[in-house]
């Protein structure tokens, strides 16, 4: 039932093959979909190369640069998907950065840039990449991104991030009111911690996916490719009653009470 044929999925933030993105693009792929990739450009091209090898198994129709942060980039990136696909069905928004040292320690001690960068990045893209797609959704659509339970609760070393998170869940209702009428769906996913490159910079990483293993309901963090199955499931027709929400892909970890 779930199909995804004749759907063009562009999809975000893929670094390497432990990327929530790349498990995602992979069961979308997987479903049907025909894949979009857009990557963050370096100045050696290292990270193009890289990604590029990793997705080609996909057949990707379109590979392109994308760093949020730079506004002339983000306008041509979709200037040239306007050109090459008629239509997006579906963004996965898959991306989120913050400072080392904002991610350890006191929150309190956050400096200002970076908490611009933070918010910037990972909070303020949604809206900026939602409003990009919009115009090219025209047979309504789905918009994914993802989040952590870091922006609902206090989780140590998560400081600015949860800040970020807390605002890109406003962000998801605020996007799926007024894309609604446009039959554009807009969700999120908090993801149980899993270990990637971004993840990585969090302080004491392994110690909450140790936690979440040893309290969780299902007794294990989550994988990628489950992550993946979910965002499917919500990009699908299947989901076409979902809009506003944040889904807990995490084991169940998030009910528990202690
Ligand atoms: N790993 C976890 O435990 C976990 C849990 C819940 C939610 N998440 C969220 O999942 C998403 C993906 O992270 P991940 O864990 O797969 O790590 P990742 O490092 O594989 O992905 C982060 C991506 O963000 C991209 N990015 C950073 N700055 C950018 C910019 N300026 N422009 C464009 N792209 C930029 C990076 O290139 C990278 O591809 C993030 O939003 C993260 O917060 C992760």
């Amino acid at each position: 039932m779930l199909d995804l044929t004749g759907k063009n999925a562009l999809v975000t933030g893929i670094a390497n093959s432990r990327s929530i993105a790349w498990g995602i693009a992979q069961q979308l792929h997987k479903a049907g979909a025909n894949i979009g990739v857009t990557y963050l450009p370096d100045e050696k091209g290292k990270m193009q190369k890289k990604v590029s090898d990793l997705v080609e198994p996909l057949n990707p129709s379109l590979f392109l640069p994308c760093n949020v942060q730079d506004d002339e980039q983000v306008k041509s990136t979709f200037t040239t998907i306007a050109e090459k696909w008629e239509k997006i069905d579906i963004l996965i928004h898959c991306l989120a950065f913050a400072k080392k040292e904002d991610l350890t320690g006191g929150f309190s001690e956050t400096s200002r840039s970076g908490f611009h960068t933070a918010l910037e990045v990972s909070t303020y893209s949604l809206a900026q990449l939602a409003a990009a797609a919009k115009p090219l959704m025209k047979e309504g659509g789905s918009i994914l991104t993802l989040t952590y339970l870091g922006g609902a609760r206090a989780v140590p070393n998560y400081n600015v991030m949860g800040v970020a998170k807390a605002g890109l869940e406003a962000s998801v209702r605020y996007l799926a009111a007024e894309l609604g009428t446009a039959n554009i769906r807009v969700n999120a996913i908090s993801a149980g911690p899993i270990r990637t490159l971004a993840s990585s910079a969090v302080g004491g990483i392994l110690d909450m996916i140790h936690h979440v293993e040893e309290v969780a309901p299902l007794r294990r963090t989550v994988t990628q490719l489950e992550v993946g199955n979910a965002a499917a499931f919500l990009c699908s027709d299947l989901a076409s009653g979902i809009t506003g929400q944040v889904i807990y892909v995490d084991a169940g970890y998030e009910i528990m009470g202690m």
